[in-house]
């Protein structure tokens, strides 16, 4: 019954909100229950999110993959990564990473709290130990202040530092792009040429059918066909990273492994193979380049390569037929849509 009028409800307020399909304006925060937000722990989060005592030779914060002045993103194909080793994968922004279900590009991490310990242990990451950092940690008298005001006491185990840091990302959120606006009902948001691109994304490209919701993004993942940069394919650090991950996702071949396998190793199921969760695309004008590997330096190419429907032996994506015209609105929609009021920051003091 009360699901009933809840959807009679939301289809009388279709028109006057204009919440026409499934994209959604940015709205409240999801919070876990057993983390609540609070300002002294996203301030904490903060500190450590931009603390070189978080890597093993003290070189490397969060911030150097996930800089504030690039879109908490590091603008590089594939990402930075601890000395003598390279990194695999292209650093996503972490603007609005609060909307995101599953995090990494194969959902490797189903919360920010889980994910955060990643790159802390990451052989070709921060190279930590996290036994040590937080004896590390704990060494600081500020820290220890802080953590017994936010915690309650002075323990500054690896889940409180994961608690942290997940609420200051919780706290990065771009809200009043000219998309939220459209949402909410203000018709003359979008330009005449975004409102074109607008169309072709909800209509003709399809592309609303992945990218919905709030992030743009569906938590779900999909076998496009991108293809691998052949650079890449021939860098023996890179390979070295590849097997090491295949490795311990218990990989059996990893050692003739040659190309990156994406949810496959989560699932090993075989329709997995090459499988990539689909990304937010809330500032993609700041986050270039693009796809898990950064193949696309830019959103033409980006749109070419869905226009074209995908690449080899993608079984969800067709041909588009997009004119000229058409693919420059659907840039203009994605750049002037998509971009909201600017995150502000301010640089911590780092105890
Ligand atoms: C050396 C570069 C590097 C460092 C340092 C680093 N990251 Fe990342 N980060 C990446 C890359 C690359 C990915 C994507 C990896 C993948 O999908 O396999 C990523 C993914 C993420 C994601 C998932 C985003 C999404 O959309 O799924 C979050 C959240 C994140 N990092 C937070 C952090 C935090 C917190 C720290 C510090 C504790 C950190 N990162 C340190 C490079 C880095
Ligand atoms: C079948 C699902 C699906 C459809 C339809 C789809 N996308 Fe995507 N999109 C994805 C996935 C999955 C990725 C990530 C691929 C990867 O990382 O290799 C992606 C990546 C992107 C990226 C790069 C994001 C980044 O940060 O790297 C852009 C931009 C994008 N899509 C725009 C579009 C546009 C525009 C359309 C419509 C023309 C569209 N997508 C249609 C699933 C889809």
């Amino acid at each position: 019954m009360k699901k009933i009028f809840c959807m009679i409800l939301m289809l009388l307020c279709l028109p006057v909100c204009g919440m026409t399909g499934p994209l959604l304006p940015v709205g409240k925060v999801p919070v876990p229950d057993n983390n609540p937000q609070t300002e002294a722990k996203v301030e904490l989060g903060k500190k450590l999110f931009f603390d070189r005592r978080l890597s093993g030779d003290g070189t490397m914060s969060c911030a150097t993959c996930h800089d504030p002045n690039l879109a908490y993103s590091d603008g590089l194909e594939i990402s930075l990564n601890y000395p003598t080793t390279r990194n695999w994968r292209n650093s996503p922004t972490l603007i609005n990473v609060a909307f995101q279900k599953l995090l990494f590009h194969d959902g490797r991490a189903s919360s920010l709290e889980e994910q955060a310990l990643f790159p802390m242990m990451s052989a070709f990451e921060m190279n930590q130990n996290l036994d040590y950092m937080e004896e590390e940690i704990r060494a600081v008298p500020e820290y220890e202040t802080a953590f017994t005001e936010v915690f309650g006491d002075g323990d500054t185990s690896r889940e409180r530092i994961a608690m942290a840091i997940a609420a200051f990302e919780r706290s990065l959120v771009s809200r009043d792009a000219a998309l939220d606006r459209f949402l909410t009902g203000d018709e003359n948001a979008l330009s005449p040429e975004a409102l074109q691109g607008y169309a072709i994304f909800t209509g003709k490209g399809q592309c609303v059918r992945c990218h919905g919701g709030a992030a743009l993004a569906d938590d779900r993942f999909y076998v496009l066909g991108v293809q691998e940069n052949p650079e890449h394919l021939n860098d023996p650090r890179i390979a070295a990273t590849r097997r090491f991950v295949a490795k311990v996702s218990h990989f059996e071949e990893y050692r003739t492994l040659a190309e990156d396998p994406g949810r496959y190793l989560i699932t090993n199921d075989r329709k997995d193979w090459q499988a990539f969760r689909t990304p937010t695309l809330r500032e993609i004008a700041l986050t270039a380049p693009y796809m898990h590997n950064g193949i696309y330096e830019t959103l033409d190419e980006v749109i070419e390569f869905f226009n074209a429907g995908g690449g080899k032996d993608n079984t969800v994506l067709k041909p588009l037929h997009l004119s000229p015209t058409e693919k420059e609105q659907l840039r203009v929609f994605l750049e002037e849509g998509l971009s909201g009021v600017p995150v502000d920051f301010i640089y911590p003091k780092i105890p």
